[in-house]
């Protein structure tokens, strides 16, 4: 039964064969894919460090879609102005690193970015009842932020359904986006819990056949 409606895929660069970079971002390119998703950890705020500026500044050059800045960094708020310079579209912030998260968002937009929050599976999603209205987009973390490749934690579809409730009673416009541990098992499922945009790393980079495995997930979505 079709859902209906335009989910978007965002590839996770993360899962990407980095000494074949560009290679993977022309993939991404001609694929079915909406955005790119780039993870950016700091070795503090998660127990993992991925890539920095210089790499995003050479992916931003060759992508032609949406990038999807994922911060896993403590005190974002340094570093707003930079990822704007860097070609983020989507700046998402993580919940559990800013102590004026609202400041936060106002800074992102300032920069013309669309705004994110992305928040651990073990913050509950009431918590961002009082900032709905400012957040484009709230990241759902469907495994705990730092590594890909990860099992997707069931409770996220509970929390999918309560995050959507909570988007309707405000009016809001927010998209939710599942990351972590998406594949072809339980991307159907999530989009009929509410999720509009599924990141996918292993997943997508795993597989023999990366572009159809775009267009399979793209499929069963809509
Ligand atoms: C995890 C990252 C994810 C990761 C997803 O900390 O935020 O975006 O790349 O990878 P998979 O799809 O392999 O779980
Ligand atoms: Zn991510």
């Amino acid at each position: 039964m079709s859902t209906s409606k335009n989910t978007l895929i965002a590839p996770s660069v993360l899962a990407a064969d980095f000494a074949n970079l560009q290679r993977d971002i022309e993939m991404i390119n001609n694929s079915e894919a909406d955005w790119f998703h780039i993870d950016i950890m700091d070795g503090v705020f998660v127990p993992n460090i991925s890539f920095g500026m210089p790499v995003l500044q050479a992916i931003s050059k060759h992508a032609k879609k949406t990038i999807d800045v994922h911060l896993m960094i403590v005190d974002p708020d340094r570093y707003i102005t930079t990822f704007k310079n860097l070609g983020a579209d989507i700046l998402t912030v993580h919940y559990e690193a800013c102590t004026h998260l609202h400041r936060s968002l106002q800074a992102i937009k300032a920069e013309g970015m669309k705004a994110g929050v992305a928040i651990n599976p073990h913050t509950n999603v009431t918590l961002l009842e009082d900032t709905i209205k400012d957040i484009d987009l709230v990241c759902l973390m469907s495994v705990n932020p730092g590594f890909g490749g990860q099992s997707f934690i069931e409770n996220t579809y509970k929390k999918v359904k309560q995050l959507k409730e909570i988007i309707s009673r405000n009016n809001a416009t927010t998209l939710i986006e599942i990351d972590g541990g998406v594949t072809n098992q339980n991307a159907k499922q999530l989009v009929e819990a509410g999720a509009d945009v599924l990141v996918a790393g292993s997943y997508v980079f795993g597989a023999t056949n990366p572009t159809a495995t775009i267009a399979n997930l793209k499929e069963i979505t809509q």
